[in-house]
C-alpha cells in the first residue's frame, strides 16, 4: 500500500510517500523557518501564503523522487489538526484536489498522532507503551495499548515544553527557533543557576510557565544589578530543569501503568540531553526515539499514521474532511 502524506499545519509545506507503513519513498519538506526568524516566530498570514505557493510543486517533487505517478497513490493522508488553520486549509485542499482528482481515498490524520508514528518509520512499536510529545504546541503523555489508540494520561496545564524552550531561547537573544539554539549553548555550559523544583509533583500534568518566569525574573535581577549572564550556563540550567520535569513525569507514567516501551516525540525530541536522559532513565524498558530528521514537522510522519488510520478503520473521509485549529487526541476519529 502506497500512501502519500501532507502535512501543512505550522511552517512547513511537506509531500511524503511511504509503502506498507514503514519504506519512506520521499520526503520533501520546504521549510518557511528562515522567513519567519527576523519576526521572531511564525507569522500566520505569510505562512499560509508561502504553502500556496510552494504546495503544488512539493507535491510533483514527491512524486518524482519516489518514481512514480499519481495513480500509483493507493491512500492520501493530510494532517486535518491542531495547527494555523489558515496552513492546515491550504494542505487539506491540496490533499483533497488530488484525491479527487485521482479518484483515491483520503484520510485525515490528527497532527500529533504523525509525531508519535515517526518512531515507526525506523523502529517497531510494541504495546503497551508511553509516549512522551513534547513539541511547539504540546506536552503530553499517551497511553497506546495498540496501534491508533490514544489515551491521554497528563499534558501541560499552560505553556508547551518546546515553547518554553523558544521563549527561553528570545529573551536570551539567541532567535527562532530557539531549541535548537538553547540545546547547542547547553552543551558549553553548566546547570550552575538555581532553577524551581518540578511541578505539580504527583500528577502527569505538566506545567512549564513557572520555569519560563524565574528564567526571566533572573535576568532581569542580572540586568538590575549591572551583571551579565553567562549564556551557556543559563541554557544549561534552563534544560536541565526543562528535562528533568520531563523524565520525573515519564517514570511516574510508565510505573502506573506497567507499559513495556517508552517512546519520545515531538521537535523536542531531538534534544539531545533529553535523548541522553532518556536513555539513562530507561534502560530496562524497550526504547524508542524518532530519527533526528523525523522530530520536526514534515510528511513522512504523517504518511505512516495515515497508513495505521487506514488500517484500523479503512473509510474514504472524502471531501468531508476540515481543519481544526485546536483538536485533541482523543478526538482523532472526528
Ligand atoms: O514538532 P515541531 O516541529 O512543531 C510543533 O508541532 O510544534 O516542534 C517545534 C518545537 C519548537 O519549539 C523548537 O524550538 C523545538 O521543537 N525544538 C527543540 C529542538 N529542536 C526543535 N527543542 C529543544 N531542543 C532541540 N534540539
Ligand atoms: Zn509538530
Amino acid at each position: 500500500m502506497i500512501v502519500m502524506g501532507v502535512e501543512t499545519s505550522c511552517d512547513e509545506t511537506s509531500v511524503a510517500i511511504s509503502k506498507n507503513g514503514k519504506t519512506m519513498l520521499s520526503n520533501v519538506v520546504l521549510s518557511q523557518m528562515e522567513l519567519h526568524a527576523s519576526f521572531g516566530g511564525v507569522v500566520p498570514e505569510i505562512a499560509s501564503r508561502e504553502h500556496v505557493k510552494g504546495i503544488t510543486a512539493v507535491f510533483e517533487e514527491a512524486l518524482k523522487q519516489a518514481k512514480l505517478t499519481a495513480q500509483d497513490i493507493d491512500l492520501v493522508a493530510v494532517t486535518k489538526g491542531p495547527g494555523l488553520i489558515g496552513s492546515l486549509l491550504v494542505g487539506i485542499n491540496a490533499a483533497k484536489a488530488f484525491a479527487y482528482a485521482h479518484d483515491k481515498p483520503i484520510v485525515g490524520v490528527h497532527h500529533i498522532a504523525g509525531h508519535i508514528y515517526a518512531n515507526q518509520i525506523e523502529g517497531e512499536m510494541r504495546f503497551p507503551l508511553v509516549c512522551l510529545v513534547v513539541s511547539g504546541g504540546h506536552t503530553e503523555l499517551i497511553l497506546m495499548r495498540d496501534h491508533y489508540r490514544f489515551e491521554k494520561l497528563g499534558e501541560t496545564l499552560d505553556d508547551a515544553v518546546g515553547e518554553a524552550f523558544d521563549k527561553v531561547a528570545r529573551v536570551l537573544g539567541l532567535g527562532y527557533p530557539g531549541g535548537p539554539k538553547i540545546d547547542a549553548q547547553a552543551m558549553k555550559g553548566s546547570p550552575r543557576y538555581p532553577m524551581p523544583d518540578v511541578p505539580l509533583k504527583d500528577r502527569f500534568d505538566f506545567s512549564y510557565s513557572g520555569l519560563k518566569s524565574h528564567v526571566i525574573n533572573t535576568l532581569n535581577t542580572l540586568k538590575m544589578k549591572g551583571q551579565t549572564v553567562d549564556v551557556p550556563d543559563m541554557c544549561a540550567s534552563f534544560q536541565e530543569a526543562a528535562v528533568e520535569q520531563l523524565i520525573v513525569k515519564s517514570k511516574m507514567a510508565m510505573e502506573s501503568t506497567g507499559a513495556t516501551m517508552f517512546m519520545i516525540a515531538g521537535g523536542v525530541a531531538a534534544n539531545k540531553r533529553l535523548r541522553e536522559r532518556v536513555a539513562d532513565a530507561f534502560a530496562d524498558v524497550d526504547v524508542l526515539v524518532p530519527p533526528f530528521a523525523y522530530c520536526t514537522d514534515n510528511a513522512a510522519m504523517m504518511s505512516i499514521a495515515g497508513y495505521y488510520r487506514y488500517r484500523e478503520q479503512p473509510s474514504d473521509q472524502g471531501l468531508s474532511i476540515n481543519g481544526f485549529p485546536r483538536l485533541d487526541l482523543s478526538q482523532h476519529e472526528k
